[in-house]
């Protein structure tokens, strides 16, 4: 019985120390690797409505609502993979010394992949275009002041 709370107490002390950023992630390589990969997902389904925009792919109202629905989704995800003891990756140390412009910057995009999840379930192509340049500003202010080139 005894032994049973002793092993349960230094799984507390552990994650105590670990802290609140890992406690999702068993190791620091497993948030960038996750982190990369949101990007990734949010990237490729972003660059589909991108060419949508630009008129190189024919506008299909639910294709596009799709995608915008899978970028909004992913847009929220990135971010907890970004606690202390996560640097590295292609993410300047910025991100660590300047928390509040990342995080603004954060919730910039999510506003703005909202409202291109709106413009697609409307089937506005104009609206649908001007949303996806707003998107597209929100991931290079971004890229900008926090990620290497
Ligand atoms: C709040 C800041 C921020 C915003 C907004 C942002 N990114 Fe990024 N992005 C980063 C950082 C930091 C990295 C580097 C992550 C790493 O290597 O650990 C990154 C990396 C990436 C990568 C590379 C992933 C890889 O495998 O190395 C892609 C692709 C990407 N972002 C796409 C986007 C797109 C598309 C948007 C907008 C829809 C966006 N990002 C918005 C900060 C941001």
């Amino acid at each position: 019985m005894k032994n049973v709370y002793k092993y349960v107490l230094v799984g507390l002390t552990t994650s105590a120390i670990v802290g609140t950023a890992l406690a999702q992630f068993a190791r620091p390589d497993a948030a960038i690797k996750y982190r990369k990969a949101a990007f990734t997902v949010m990237g490729t389904h972003f660059a589909r409505i991108g060419a949508v925009a630009k008129g190189e792919v024919p506008f299909n109202k639910d294709e596009v609502a799709k995608n915008a629905a899978i970028v909004n989704t992913m847009a929220s995800l990135p971010w907890q993979a970004f606690g202390p003891g996560t640097e590295g990756g292609d993410a300047l140390p910025a991100v660590w010394s300047d928390e509040s412009k990342f995080k603004s910057n954060q919730e910039k995009l999510i506003a703005a992949t909202a409202s291109l999840t709106s413009a697609a379930n409307s089937g506005d192509l104009d609206g649908v275009k001007k949303a996806t340049a707003n998107v597209g500003a929100a991931c290079k202010n971004c890229h900008d002041d926090f990620k290497k080139k």
